[in-house]
């Protein structure tokens, strides 16, 4: 889609008791429901319309703002504010009507697809046979709005520095120092640089650590439901993987076995049920480890994103010889760059860069350096904050529509919604059909027993108008599913 500039068919009426900001709004709200405004073209900017019709700057970008939060527009850093990717979406059932209507904009083009056809024109992010998806899967964070100016100047600073001719193992000493005081600020755990390692992310930090404590037949303690690649780590290591159960809460302490080795945990969100360990079971769990002797594993995967209360402090603060705390930049940032740190005491520290010097383990030193000049500027606690608004957006939009669904503390870049097993596969495929990428089934998280059945939905990757249309269908599909089973009113 050509991106063009728009001449904006717009009037506003200074004598209405409405005010300009809501008035603009409709307008352009008119403008993309009718096509008008098309999908992909670009906005002029709040100056030039200011100043087309006579008003304030802050006015537009009030409007701006509104529709953006509302997921009409795309907004990409310094170039400016487009359409967003809109959908016609199927209309939706009478049942499912109630939970979806209002809280689904009237999408552009006017028409709907034809009832029950193929209908979902699909959006955004072209893929495969040059279909377009709405992918709800988890895991991915949002790439598509950046700050390209400060991604840029990071990496042209560290294209000033030489490649190192070897590479520190505990990390480069500028990152460590910029990563303390970000574990300082954002997750009360008062370590110095010497306490971290830089590692490529969450799954190296998890290999280094197995790879150290762990001997073939080891015992190793993984959530269950839980993240599969802590199973694959360590049984890749020679462990016995040893499924422990999790509630609502997070990982269930009483009935934890003497005999693990190491036990991997997500006390600040559980992935993927998204409960939070409260501080009573946090100390029991702590008094565990210590009357057994097991390691901790503490994945702090997404805890810069609360969306309700401040995070919890870390596990780790409270016994930092018994926890190891793995975080990553794969959700706050982005997976591609291959940056995380791994806290560890000082003397399994120092085995855990032997083993990785042992393995000719590293992190690209560039990439450090470019991550230390983002810390060290305010870009990455910038991005957060405006990530997290965004995020909790999207996260209010998939509960505006599933609430009653949906379970899972307001955190994250994933809700779960626990449905009856029967349903779930055909919905997964009916979704496909109608262009929404849902494969995430609760049952794939499980390595024991599967108790419980569900979706783990992910708003990551999609943009809030993606996410809404997303969800829009999965309720249409839900819906009288589940009133065949009769379980909930939806
Ligand atoms: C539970 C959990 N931990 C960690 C990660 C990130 O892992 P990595 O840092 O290896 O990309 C993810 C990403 O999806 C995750 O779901």
């Amino acid at each position: 889609m050509p991106r063009t500039y728009v001449d904006l068919p717009v009037s506003l009426d200074r004598g209405a008791p409405v005010a300009l900001t809501v008035q603009l709004g409709d307008r352009l709200r008119t403008a993309m429901r009718d096509g008008t405004l098309k999908s992909g073209e670009r906005l002029p900017s709040t100056r030039a319309l200011a100043r087309q019709l006579s008003i304030s700057r802050t006015v537009v970008t009030e409007a701006y703002q509104q529709l953006y939060a509302e997921g009409w527009l795309d907004g990409r850093h310094g170039s400016g504010t487009y359409v967003a990717d809109l959908v016609i979406h199927a209309p939706v059932t009478a049942r499912s009507g109630s939970a979806v209507s209002g809280s689904v904009p009237a999408l552009a083009g006017g028409g709907s697809a034809p009832s029950g056809g193929p209908a979902v024109p699909l959006p955004a992010g072209a893929r495969g046979r040059g279909e377009r998806v709405i992918d709800l899967r988890p895991g991915h964070p949002w790439v598509r709005d950046y700050d390209q100016a400060a991604w840029r100047r990071a990496w042209r600073k560290a294209a000033d520095l030489p490649p190192g001719d070897r590479s520190d193992p505990y990390g480069v000493p500028r990152l460590r120092e910029a990563l303390a005081e970000h574990l300082r600020r954002t997750r009360a755990i008062a370590v110095g640089p010497e306490d971290i390692m830089v590692t490529r992310g969450t799954g190296n930090g998890l290999d280094l650590v197995a790879a150290t404590l762990l001997s073939a037949g080891d015992r190793a303690g993984v959530e269950d439901p839980g993240y599969r690649v802590a199973r694959n780590v360590f049984a890749a290591r020679g462990a016995e993987i040893v499924p422990c159960p999790v509630d609502e809460d997070g990982v269930v302490v009483d009935g934890l076995p003497d005999d693990l080795r190491v036990l991997y945990t997500t006390p600040a969100h559980q992935y993927p049920l998204g409960g939070r360990l409260p501080i009573s079971r946090r100390e029991r769990l702590l008094d565990w480890a210590r009357r057994t002797g097991a390691i901790i594993v503490e994945d702090d995967y997404d805890a810069e994103f609360r969306y309700d209360v401040a995070p919890l402090p870390a596990l780790h603060g409270l016994d930092p010889d018994r926890v190891v705390l793995l975080g990553t930049l794969s959700k706050s940032l982005a997976p591609d760059i291959g940056v995380g740190w791994l806290v560890a005491a000082p003397d399994l520290l120092t085995a855990i860069v032997a083993t990785r010097q042992d393995l000719s383990d590293r992190t690209s030193g560039p990439a450090q350096q470019a991550v230390a000049v983002m810390m060290e500027r305010g870009d990455l606690d910038r991005h957060l904050r405006r990530m997290r608004l965004e995020y909790a957006r999207r996260r209010a939009a998939v509960v505006d529509v599933l609430g009653p669904l949906v379970t899972g503390d307001t955190a994250g870049l994933h809700v779960m919604v626990e449905l009856p097993g029967e349903i779930i596969l055909s919905l997964l495929e009916e979704a496909r059909e109608r262009g929404v990428l849902l494969d995430s089934t609760l049952a794939r998280h499980h390595h024991g027993e599967v108790r419980r059945h569900g979706l783990v939905i992910g708003y990551g990757s999609a943009s809030l108008a993606e996410v809404r249309q997303g969800v829009a269908v999965v309720a249409e599909l839900i819906g009288p599913r589940l009133a065949d089973e009769s379980r909930v009113a939806f």
